[in-house]
């Protein structure tokens, strides 16, 4: 079987900056309130119009110029959303077009935040065997046109944003290589997070939007006691998997949904606080775009450098989870 390396990572923010004061004139709630509860102090958010593959357009240019390569060398492309373009064709499908992939097989897949967790995996099994070189995995997200702006106890968390890797064969160094990965899901557990509207069980209707499933609806308390939970589980078997300890990883990107769930993550698999990048500041929860984001700017920032050691972990509706252990 063949090792899979990531070769190259883009990511893309929409520039309109959302500060947590916009939220003060819509609902009951304050800067300090936000900061505190999630450590958000603003997030992007697309203008009316864009779609899901034009933020992540920029993004995927960017990892392929990284890898060296061109669109026609990817045979792969692999989109994690759950707010494509549109219900079909996929959103991989716009992006090959837009490429101009043309040797690419394109697909969606819907796995909520852990989406790019689940996106390595499928590339890794596609490529193991040897039929498939490169591949462009993404994870992309607009949820603001999801976000009922009534409701403060989910306004105020997300943002939109996209970000990509693109993998290839390894060449034996080590370098960029993917150690393992663990991806689970609890179907049981749908109704503490999910979108109810838009799909076959509540069509596209005047009555479904006026009744407001087609936002956002969430448990918050137990969305979070679950998070920390499966995150904890996924990073120690995925750590086991490779007989890695938490003193060997280098960084840890834990899916960026709110900072004290980060913090009882990192300490329950014993990782230390700097050991973690954080964006959540400045993004807020961008879904399955916050893992390919984080790595993307650490890794041009020089805060990430070739070779270290990188885990990752997230967390979504479903309840979908996962992990992975990658080199940089
Ligand atoms: N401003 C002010 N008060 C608020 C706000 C707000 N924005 N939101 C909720 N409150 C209030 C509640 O109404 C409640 O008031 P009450 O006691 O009078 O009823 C009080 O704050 C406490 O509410 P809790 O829900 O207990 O607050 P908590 O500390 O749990 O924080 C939060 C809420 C931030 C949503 C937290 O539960 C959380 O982060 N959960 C995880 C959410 C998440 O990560 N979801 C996404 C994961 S999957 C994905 O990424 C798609």
């Amino acid at each position: 079987m063949k090792k899979i390396s990531i070769k190259g990572t883009g990511c893309y923010l929409p520039e309109r900056i959302v500060p947590n004061s916009y939220f003060e004139k819509i609902v009951d709630t304050s800067d300090q309130w936000i900061i505190s509860r999630t450590g958000i102090q603003e997030r992007r958010m697309v203008l009316p119009g864009q779609a899901l593959s034009d933020i992540a357009l920029p993004a995927c240019e960017k990892a392929l110029e990284m890898a060296g390569l061109s669109a026609c060398d990817l045979d792969l492309i692999v989109v994690g959303t759950s707010t494509p373009d549109m219900p079909t064709p996929s959103t991989g499908c716009f992006l090959q077009h837009r490429l101009g992939a043309k040797n690419a097989v394109a697909f969606d897949i819907s796995a909520a935040c852990p989406g790019f967790i689940y996106g390595l995996t499928i590339a890794q099994k596609f490529m193991q065997d040897g039929s498939h070189r490169h591949a462009l995995v993404v994870g992309g997200e607009i949820i603001s046109p999801r976000i009922d702006y009534q409701d403060r106890a989910t306004c105020v968390l997300f943002g939109d944003g996209a970000g990509a890797v693109v993998l290839g064969h390894s060449n034996g160094d080590g370098e960029g290589e993917i150690l393992s990965t663990e991806i689970h899901s609890d179907g049981s557990l749908w109704g503490l997070l999910n979108v109810p509207g838009g799909g076959s069980l509540h069509p596209p209707s005047k009555e479904m939007v006026e009744a407001g499933l087609h936002y956002i609806k969430m448990q918050g308390n137990e969305v979070f006691k679950h998070a920390v939970r499966f995150m904890s589980d996924a990073v120690r078997k995925v750590m086991e998997g490779c007989g890695i300890t938490s003193r060997q990883v280098d960084w840890f990107i834990p899916h960026q949904a709110n900072l004290r769930i980060m913090e009882a993550v990192a300490k329950q698999v014993e990782i230390p606080i700097e050991k973690v990048i954080i964006t959540v500041h400045k993004y807020g929860n961008t879904s399955v775009a916050t893992i390919p984001t984080a790595l993307d700017e650490a890794f041009r920032s020089g805060q990430i450098q070739k070779g270290d050691l990188i885990l990752t972990a997230s967390f979504g509706a479903g309840f979908t989870w996962g992990a992975a252990l990658f080199r940089m």
